[in-house]
């Protein structure tokens, strides 16, 4: 597809959809536009739009469309498969702008709300009247619910909740026509038609621009325990997993860190954790409105941690031993991009095989000399694969890894897994997609595309070639 570059005339042309203070070309809004959370990756755009309203987004997409502009739509920039990075220059639309919470509807638990909310945000507002918005990314104090929406996010809540997918209900979206539409309906149930709005969850703004967004919420929890649990064998805690969700008892998260990925987030934080003759760590939290039901469900996971060999287990029950142990996993990613170069893997298999995924890593770091970090809900089968660089020379890091990374992602589909479970595909992902689905399947996405942007306008170079 050959773009324009932005001209005098699409300039005037988007003055009349924004205001001028809502355009920037200065080199620091640029940078500050060209990348986001992976890795080091930086792509200039030309302009950075700030649009206000869903009719404006409908607008500037229709402008871009006639020009042949890339449109690349950005979220909080949180992304770990550079998403939102404008590869191919043009517009950088930035939703932080929208921001608002339109409503939130307590008698049928929804909430109607612009995609540039965050995630916090969003749960804060919906707890002053006892509703949870369960999805929480590990970076749930900056992202988007837009780009949670772009990438089908998930988070630990996910292995008793669900991710993102599971709580949107519509979407208004604009599309490069000018168009505006409502994909669905703010029903529970809607068996009419084609699902939309699913097709646009994870789409990775190749599609169209979400605009507005209905989400489904859920009561508050009253109740919340936790249980840090240490393991000598890391074997051990993969194995756990399955068996204790086989037991009945539905955990609100089921988080497996290795003691490196602990130790690395400890130093980041400066706290200290026992990590000595330990191979790997679980976080298990259940929530509910029973204290009586939460002891009981606490004795079951005590006797499955007894048969699976955990040596010992901490019960943080005030909020503020919890909130620590939840802020060592969750600055986790953050904490090993400072430590070492790496790149970040989000593999996902049905979690009966998370034993096999994990020695599957451990096999591949010793053929191909790499040193991995792994952590993930563990409760979903989700493993995020931390490979760092250390040694490794430039030469065997760019054409080894590939090679490594091809192994894992391969073994992950011959179990019924797949590369990303979380985090997208977006630009780093994409030359692997073939490891999963055949040509006839990214014939299918291709002709989607084609449908809803038939200039490849939106996001290009992204997901699939
Ligand atoms: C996490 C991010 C990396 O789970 O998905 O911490
Ligand atoms: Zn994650």
């Amino acid at each position: 597809m050959k773009y324009h570059k932005i001209s005098n005339e699409f300039l005037s042309q988007l003055r009349a959809i924004v205001p001028e203070d809502a355009i920037k070309s200065h080199s620091d809004e640029l940078q500050a536009h060209s990348r986001d959370y992976t890795e080091d990756l930086c792509f200039l755009p030309e302009i950075v739009v700030f649009p206000a309203t869903s009719t404006e987004v409908a607008a500037i997409a229709r402008l871009c469309n006639q020009h042949l502009i890339p449109l690349t739509t950005r979220g909080a920039g949180t992304g770990l498969s550079g998403g939102c990075l404008p590869v191919h220059g043009g517009v950088v639309l930035a939703m932080s702008g929208m921001n608002k919470i339109l409503e939130i509807d307590t008698n049928n638990m929804q909430a109607r709300l612009q995609p540039g909310v965050v995630n916090q945000e969003l749960k804060n507002a919906v707890e002053a009247y006892d509703l949870y918005y369960p999805p929480d990314p590990a970076s749930l104090g900056s992202c988007f619910i837009g780009g949670n929406v772009a990438h089908a996010s998930g988070g630990p809540r996910a292995v008793k909740y669900g991710t993102t997918k599971d709580y949107i209900l519509n979407l208004q979206v604009a599309l490069p026509s000018g168009e505006l539409f409502w994909t669905g309906a703010n029903t529970l149930k809607n068996s009419t038609g084609y699902n939309l709005t699913q097709l646009m969850i994870g789409s990775e703004g190749t599609l169209g621009i979400v605009t507005e967004i209905v989400v489904k919420l859920v009561p508050k929890p009253t109740r919340k325990m936790l249980l840090f649990t240490r393991f000598a064998k890391a074997q051990d805690a993969c194995a756990f997993i399955p068996a204790l969700l086989k037991r009945g008892v539905v955990p609100s998260a089921l988080e497996f860190m290795e003691t490196l990925a602990v130790q690395i987030a400890a130093n980041e934080l400066n706290v200290n954790v026992l990590t000595d003759g330990i191979e790997a760590f679980v976080l298990i939290e259940v929530d509910g409105f029973d204290e009586n039901l939460l002891m009981k469900d606490c004795e079951v996971i005590y006797e499955v941690l007894e048969s699976y060999n955990a040596m010992e287990t901490e019960l943080a029950e005030t909020s503020a031993q919890q909130e620590s142990l939840w802020k060592l996993r969750r600055v986790m990613g953050e904490a090993v991009k400072k430590y070492a170069t790496y790149k970040e893997e989000d593999t996902v298999v049905p979690r009966f095989e998370l034993p096999r995924l994990f020695a599957k890593v451990k096999e591949l770091e010793k053929i191909y000399g790499f040193q991995s970090v792994c952590y993930g809900h563990a409760g979903d089968g989700n493993l995020h694969v931390n490979i760092l660089k250390n040694n490794l020379t430039e030469e065997q890091w760019n054409t080894e890894l590939p090679k490594a990374i091809t192994a894992l992602f391969t073994f992950c589909k011959e179990v019924g897994g797949t590369i990303s479970g979380e985090h997208g595909i977006g630009l780093v992902q994409k030359n692997y997609l073939p490891i999963v689905y055949s040509q006839s399947h990214i014939d299918l996405f291709a002709g989607i595309k084609a449908v809803f942007d038939p200039n490849y306008i939106l996001n290009p170079g992204k997901i699939f070639a």
